[in-house]
């Protein structure tokens, strides 16, 4: 049983879904649904990543779920605070198992250098004021092999046992509405704190790739809006959105 007040209160379950994030959103449309249901696939035909990507996941090894959440407290310009909230509750979960994990910027999961979780948000807004945000993550947890995919990981390959799939969505239930209630009560710079002091590459200096730019440095902070900002090693300090610039090594 999740110990929680409301997310995965509500939850449904399928064998097979096309993407547990258009279900929840289709369904907002269709059915009153209270803040913090949950849902959950065994499998998803067409799951969905960020930057129009894909998310594959093999059957029953891997966790493919949604959570409805009604952030209507936050202004649409403080939309990536939920990112930072959401990151920090997988972070905060995963790291009950063993140190090691970091949060990636924006709201990737890495442990060492390898993507255990990936995070797809999607918002619903009407008239600048913020409505609905289906929150979709995906977790490897049992897969043993990633085939093409080299830069992934699975809770098994890092801890060397198997989870209960449904075990690990019940605890990341209860860091999610830990954090998601810190974020309602405003404490969003305690937040802000966490995530970076969790997060890859922070204050170390690497490659990153920036319109076939080859760009040396360190990242500083992360902004309110959502930019990554990186001092370069002259010195210059810029500012990068997700679709601006690539981790390199
Ligand atoms: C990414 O890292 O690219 C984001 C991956 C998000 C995948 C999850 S799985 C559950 C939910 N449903 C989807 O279709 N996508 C998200």
């Amino acid at each position: 049983m999740t110990e929680t007040l409301f997310i995965g209160k509500n939850s449904f379950k399928f064998d097979e879904l096309s993407s547990t994030n258009d279900w929840l959103m289709e369904q907002i449309f269709v059915q009153k649904l209270s803040e913090g249901t949950t849902v959950i696939a065994g499998h998803q035909t067409k799951g969905k990543g960020q930057r129009g990507s894909g998310w594959s996941a093999q059957d029953s090894k891997s966790l493919t779920f949604s959570v409805l959440l009604k952030p209507d407290f936050l202004l649409i310009a403080h939309a990536f605070d939920l990112s930072v909230c959401v990151a920090l509750a997988i972070h905060d979960c995963l790291n009950e198992l063993r140190p090691g994990f970091h949060v990636k910027w924006p709201n990737d999961i890495y442990f060492e250098d390898k993507k255990v979780a990936g995070v797809l948000i999607e918002n619903q807004v009407s008239r600048s004021a913020y409505q609905n945000a289906v929150v979709g993550i995906g977790l490897n947890v049992n897969q043993m092999d990633f085939e093409v995919l080299r830069h992934a990981i699975s809770l098994k390959q890092i801890v060397g046992v198997d989870f209960p799939v449904e075990k690990v969505m019940e605890r990341l239930c209860e860091t999610l509405e830990a954090r998601y209630l810190q974020l309602r009560a405003g404490k969003f710079q305690a937040l802000k704190k966490a995530y970076l002091s969790n997060l890859y590459w922070f204050n170390e200096t690497h490659f990153y790739k920036s319109e076939n730019e080859l760009l040396q440095g360190k990242i500083i902070d992360v902004l309110r809006s959502g930019c990554l900002q990186i001092e370069l090693i002259d010195g210059e300090i810029r500012d990068f959105d997700i679709k601006e610039i690539q981790f390199v090594e």
